[in-house]
């Protein structure tokens, strides 16, 4: 059996796609744009402290579900705050991002639940998770070109008389390519073919919409059936994921998740965090404006140098390279002159636009943007 795994190992390898675990330090001598602690909470000293106390009032561990030993009072006030935040009835908290959509949006594509299989209208662009959670509910993927409203409303034009319950599932900034979802357009696809609305904001969590709370804030979603899900692991500087919603929903998932029901509760220092990060997020208005002129500076000089930044208009910003090992090499090259980015390569994004993903942070400098640029500039001559 370990023959057949090495051997697509070895595949992986000759297709420059086999991937290492990189154990290098997080020298603060190098300029690093691969973390997606883009307010720089992870190490801020309130949060730090909000761990410790946490975890002295709480334990390390939260000793089991929260449906039987691991429910605590601390938890409950978070999921009152992030509701309140999110313009919801109610939310629920999750370990990770990654099982909060695994596992809230299996459920919600429940066959027996629904008592039909689902259509699920997706962005083909949506992060893995999402993917993971249609395939385990066995629903039907239609997927829509990349943010592509004319692609979608024809989709579901074609599935009009189809009596099945519909979904439209998308990120709201997409983590890889850092461009927005055409949200007003695709809620009002959402409400004219009566589709549920299922949002990830992982990646504007902290960084866009009323006080940095997403872009669910920012439209009126009230008369449609919705899901807005989100992380701490990215600009709240810690790890952990929500789903907010209706207290229907909620209820649902408490019941109905078995990523909910049957896994630990996430650890209190570790909320106890994320709740500090999350309740600062409002006063770093200064620092979301600085991410995005950052961000803007950075793309015009990279198109300057004739790079594709691709439809980006946020502080993630691609290279795109159109090759696993060009895009390997510059990454090395550039860790020489210690500047730290992320490969990206197939499956993570689409055939032919392996990548460079350069995250901005709030304590990244115009002068580090250049330096970005100069060694960029040599490195590709
Ligand atoms: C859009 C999106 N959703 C969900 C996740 C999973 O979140 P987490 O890392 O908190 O598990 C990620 C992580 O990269 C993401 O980019």
């Amino acid at each position: 059996m370990y023959k057949l795994y090495k051997e697509h190992l070895l595949t992986l390898h000759d297709n420059n796609k086999h991937r290492t675990l990189n154990t290098q330090e997080r020298n603060i001598n190098f300029l690093d744009f691969s973390t997606n602690d883009y307010l720089n909470l992870s190490k801020n000293n309130e949060v730090i402290n909000a761990a410790i106390t946490s975890a002295q009032k709480y334990g390390v561990g939260s000793t089991g579900s929260r449906l039987l030993s691991g429910n605590l009072p601390l938890y409950e006030e978070f999921e009152e705050i992030i509701a309140k935040d999110k313009n919801t009835e109610s939310s629920l908290l999750f370990s990770s991002g990654f099982q909060a959509n695994v596992t809230a949006l299996s459920s919600l594509l429940d066959e027996k639940v629904l008592q039909a299989k689902a259509l699920v209208f997706f962005d083909k662009l949506n992060h893995s998770s999402l993917y993971q959670a249609v395939f385990l509910s066995k629903a039907e993927l239609c997927r829509y070109h990349h943010c592509d409203i004319q692609h979608l409303e024809s989709l579901l034009e074609n599935y009009k008389e189809d009596l099945r319950p519909k979904f439209i599932v998308t990120e709201t900034i997409f983590g890889m390519d850092g461009d927005i979802a055409p949200l007003k357009e695709i809620v009002e696809i959402a409400t004219k073919y009566k589709a549920f609305l299922y949002l990830d904001e992982a990646h504007a969590t902290g960084i866009f919409g009323k006080n940095g709370y997403g872009f669910s804030t920012t439209i009126q979603l009230d008369h449609i059936p919705h899901v807005v899900m989100g992380t701490f692991s990215k600009a709240i500087g810690c790890s952990g994921g929500y789903i907010a919603s209706h207290k229907v929903i909620i209820d649902f998932l408490i019941n109905k998740a078995t990523g909910f029901v049957y896994s630990t509760a996430p650890s209190p220092h570790v909320i106890g965090a994320a709740l500090i990060a999350w309740k600062m997020i409002k006063s770093l208005q200064n620092e979301r404006s600085h991410l995005q002129n950052l961000g803007n500076i950075l793309r015009a000089k990279l198109k300057e140098y004739g790079f594709d930044t691709g439809a980006s208009t946020t502080h993630i910003i691609p290279i795109i390279l159109k090759g696993e090992k060009i895009c390997l090499q510059i990454q090395d090259e550039l860790l020489k002159q210690k500047i730290i980015v992320s490969g990206i390569r197939p499956p993570t994004v689409p055939y032919n636009s392996s990548r460079l993903r350069i995250a901005l942070t709030s304590k990244h400098q115009l002068q580090d943007v250049e330096r970005l640029v100069n060694c960029l500039k040599i490195v590709i001559s």
